[in-house]
């Protein structure tokens, strides 16, 4: 059997760019997905179809796809709804990642539905998906919530149990939010998830954020568990405008870097990763993390 490869799915166009409080011109998003994919991100978040009203930073998302479907990359889109996943597949996706939080209050704040209602859209998502579409379902508050404190293990397992039902197949991502998580728990609800019967036939992906410094940490800790895929924002940029305080994604390049270290690739290009960081980094109004971008490139890559 091959050596396991850590999966990198770049998240900065989604939940970077949305961070942004003066929506970028479009132009200058297409240029920043075109660089992440020429530096080899296989998996790019291209951003949401979500209410323009509600993120008007994504109002442009059609435009967004069609100045992007040549990359090699596999592209995906972030949807709250019904609505949102039409509009994916109608603009040429075949990538959705479906979004709702563990938490109630997390939940109503960020898509103004009860988690039941959500389980409900995810359902009528599915059956209207046509044969071949990639799904992945985003459990976010899966850790911790920005209203409701630490979210109950018994919560995630519930809502998980309900998600594999709907979604046998797809593709759950556990996500940290608001970066308060810690790598023994991680460890901890990946190894309780992955073991329940309900579901055998789903895959396992960590969205993590470096808010308490323990993003690294935390992806790693998933990777032990058997996670291959990870969200990662280049230059760390973010800071979701529904997650009070939270600051932005595991920064891609530090990630990259810890997996080279310990002879794990992931296919993308350290130094050219690290020049798309600076220029991420250089948005006007953009908020940062990452470590490697401080380091002298010389040692960095
Ligand atoms: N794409 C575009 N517009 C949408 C939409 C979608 N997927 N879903 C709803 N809308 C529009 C409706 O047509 C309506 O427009 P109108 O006011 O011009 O008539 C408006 O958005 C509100 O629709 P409604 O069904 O009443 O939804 P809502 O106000 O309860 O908001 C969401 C629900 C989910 C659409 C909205 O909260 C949202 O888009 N949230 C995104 C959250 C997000 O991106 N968070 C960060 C990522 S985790
Ligand atoms: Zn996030």
């Amino acid at each position: 059997m091959a050596a396991a490869t850590p999966i990198i799915c770049e998240v900065a166009p989604r939940d970077g760019f949305q961070s942004i409080a003066n929506p970028l011109p479009t132009e200058a998003k297409i240029g920043i997905i075109r660089d992440l994919a020429a530096a080899g991100c296989p998996r790019i978040e291209l951003g949401s179809f979500v209410s323009p009203k509600a993120v008007p930073q994504m109002a442009d998302m059609a435009e967004i796809v069609e100045g992007t479907r040549d990359l090699p990359a596999e592209l995906a889109a972030l949807v709250p709804n019904l609505r949102g996943a039409e509009n994916a597949l109608k603009a040429g996706l075949r990538q959705i990642v479906y979004v709702f939080s563990v938490s109630q209050a997390h939940n109503l704040n960020n898509v103004r539905q009860t988690v039941a209602q959500s389980l409900t859209g995810l359902d009528e998502i599915v059956k209207a998906l046509p044969k071949g579409t990639f799904l992945r379902v985003d459990l976010a508050t899966a850790f911790d919530c920005p209203f409701e404190g630490g979210v109950p293990l018994m919560d995630l397992v519930e809502a998980v149990k309900q998600v594999a039902a709907i979604a046998p197949n797809a593709e759950l991502a556990l996500c940290d939010t608001t970066g308060r998580a810690n790598p023994f728990d991680v460890a901890r609800r990946f190894d309780t998830v992955q073991m329940l019967p309900e579901t055998a036939g789903n895959t396992w992906a960590f969205h993590g954020h470096d808010t308490f410094g323990q993003g690294v940490a935390n992806a790693l800790a998933a990777w032990q568990s058997g996670v291959r895929v990870f969200d990662t924002a280049a230059a760390g940029l973010g800071g979701c405008p529904f997650a009070p305080g939270a600051t932005g994604n595991t920064a891609t390049e530090d990630l990259v870097f810890a997996f080279n270290e310990g002879g794990r690739s992931t296919g993308i290009d350290l130094p050219r990763l690290l020049d798309v960081a600076d220029r991420v980094a250089a948005l006007p109004g953009g908020v940062t993390g990452s470590h490697l971008r401080h380091v002298p490139r010389g040692r960095a890559a």
